[in-house]
């Protein structure tokens, strides 16, 4: 089967919603509207934000109502059957940043301070949002696949918004700087001390740039009259959508950025990093990479959506498989090599001017969506998060009437209750898992030579090293290889893949059992030059490909693909999954 049969949407559910007069037939549409049509009926809360009733009034500096907390939601609400505990003592959200507060980001090679401030406007009114009653989901199209009008009314949009006056907050720039508040240090967390805000590398990814593409798309909505208005996505896991979208290389359009690596405006994609440059080998690394970090590598719900991240914790607790993989390399993909710090998609304080980064997240954010209505759940044993610390986190975003607004964590969790969908394409990736390795690895059959883990590590990773690890179980196993203690230099570009038993060198192939994952990051400034994170990745498929069942020992390769110290790994094991209760 080359791709996932997705039911068609209902004549029923396509009659709620008609779908966008410019795109194709209503039936190709909806990527789940039959799905769950009867939620559209839920999501009407009248009076959206437009109340100026003094409960929804607060002031920047005002802190969150714990009301929400103390009213049930951290406690029986969610029962034990539905509890997946987390790693982490249960603390407190995440809060929104007080504006006020809002310090200077700082620059990644220099040290210096940047000199944009990245300080959105200050203002003592914020309202609670609530989802207005969706009437008519919007479709975002595949960006390969757009109309010449399309293409026109969404230029017309951008260039709209990049007129608005400077210091409105709905501007062009205002919006590209909310990236870089959340993202370089400008905010701490309120009440935290020193500690730095920040989005990535952590469960809120996915929730905070949901929102942050909700208001950039009602914005353009706005400025146009046209509130089917929906961002396109770059289909980036499509081989037809593997290169810049074509609209965005014309150099007159107000979606252009000159400032994108000029060698690869029609380059085809390297999600894997690897250098690659045969557009075949690419494609297939890509596709890998899709079905790798979608499904093969995910034991649990955080191996997707990163891991939690509470008031009170420190930087980058650990980025989902998604995120650091397939989101980070477009923005190192892109970003311009002329630039001093890869302006702009290729770092985080910049990557806001660039429109095809609102593109690219579509993308991102439309992964979300795949990974939780449509990839075999026998995989992951619950998709949901119910923590309390990750359904109350919220953040503040001005609206498309330049009122600040405060959101959670828990409304961004079903993109059709937030009135969108996306345009129905084909996942070649669906069942792309590398084919089984008929002959069990020489490096194994005879008995490899490589060192034993704990004699390396910690490892600094600075060139390509192999090494045993013990597994937890001898025959077939349900596993899980650990990296912890990973402490990453946030400034830079960074990148390795894990092979196991792997015998040939040839890195630039992604396409084959032995490839069991990745780390990335996209350069970003916080306070702390240094982060300590971890990742995990599930090996029980790869064991049935290699033929490992009967080993003891498994033989890690670690591939940097960046330049230079920066990456170093304190610890690595295999665990069974779930782990025992004793590992931690
Ligand atoms: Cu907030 Cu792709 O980054």
């Amino acid at each position: 089967m080359a791709s996932l049969q997705i039911p068609c949407a209902t004549p029923t559910s396509q009659s709620r919603s008609s779908p966008h007069p410019l795109f194709a037939k209503p039936s190709h549409f909806l990527t789940h509207a039959k799905r769950r049509s009867n939620r559209l009926r839920v999501s009407a809360t009248a009076g959206q934000n437009q109340s100026n009733s003094s409960q929804n009034v607060e002031t920047a500096q005002g802190r969150v109502d714990r009301r929400n907390v103390l009213l049930g939601l951290g406690g029986g609400l969610y029962g034990a059957a539905n509890l997946i505990s987390s790693p982490g003592a249960s603390a407190n959200p995440v809060q929104p940043p007080e504006l006020d507060k809002c310090g200077t980001a700082t620059n990644l090679n220099t040290g210096e301070q940047l000199d944009i401030n990245c300080c959105p406007p200050v203002t003592d009114r914020i309202l609670d949002y609530r989802l207005p009653p969706v009437y008519q989901l919007k479709v975002r199209p595949s960006a390969h696949r757009v109309s010449p009008e399309y293409i026109a009314k969404y230029n017309k949009a951008i260039d709209l918004m990049k007129r608005l006056p400077a210091d409105d907050p709905r501007n062009f720039m205002q919006q590209a700087m909310i990236h870089c508040a959340y993202c370089n240090g400008a905010y701490d967390q309120p009440g935290q001390g020193s500690l730095d805000l920040q989005i990535h590398n952590s469960w809120l990814f996915f929730p905070f740039h949901r929102w942050y593409l909700y208001f950039y798309e009602r914005i353009l909505a706005k400025l146009i009259g046209d509130p089917t208005f929906a961002l396109p996505f770059w289909n980036w896991d499509n081989p037809k959508g593997m290169t810049i979208p074509p609209m965005f290389n014309d150099t007159k359009a107000a979606i252009y950025d000159p400032k994108r690596n000029q060698d690869r405006l029609t380059a085809v994609v390297d999600l894997g990093m690897t250098g690659n440059t045969d557009p075949l080998q690419l494609v297939a690394n890509n596709l890998t990479i899709m079905y790798s970090e979608m499904i093969r590598g995910n034991a649990d719900v955080y191996d997707f959506m990163g891991q939690p991240y509470r008031e009170g914790t420190a930087v980058n607790p650990g980025p989902g498989s998604s995120e650091r993989g397939s989101h980070t390399a477009i923005h190192v993909f892109v970003g311009d090599p002329r630039e001093p710090s890869g302006e702009d998609l290729g770092n985080f304080y910049s990557a806001g001017r660039d429109p095809l980064f609102y593109c690219h997240h579509a993308n991102v954010d439309r992964m979300w969506t795949l990974w939780q209505y449509f990839l075999p759940s026998n995989k992951v044993p619950d998709k949901r998060i119910t923590d309390p610390d990750f359904l109350n986190a919220s953040f503040v975003f001005y609206d498309e009437n330049a009122q600040l607004v405060r959101v959670t964590v828990k409304d961004s969790l079903d993109n059709l209750r937030m009135g969108y969908d996306f345009e129905r394409v084909d996942l070649p990736w669906i069942d792309y898992r590398p084919p089984p390795q008929t002959v069990k690895a020489k490096i194994v059959r005879t008995g490899t030579t490589a060192p034993k883990a704990d004699t390396l590590f910690p490892l600094k990773l600075e060139k390509v090293v192999r090494f045993q690890v013990p597994k937890a179980k001898k025959g077939k196993a349900d596993e899980l290889l650990v990296l912890e203690n990973i402490t990453v230099d946030t400034t830079k570009f960074l990148k390795f893949d894990v092979f196991v038993n792997d015998e040939d060198d040839n890195a630039f192939e992604l396409d084959k059992a032995a490839y069991a994952g990745t780390y990335a990051q996209v350069p970003h400034k916080s306070k702390n030059k240094t982060a300590t994170t971890s990742i995990r990745l599930k090996l029980t498929d790869l064991y049935d490909d290699m033929d490992i069942g009967d080993d003891d020992t498994i033989v890690v390769t670690l591939v940097p693909r960046h330049q230079g110290p920066g990456v170093t790994i304190g610890g690595i094991k295999v665990i069974e999954n779930p782990p025992a209760k004793s590992s931690s």
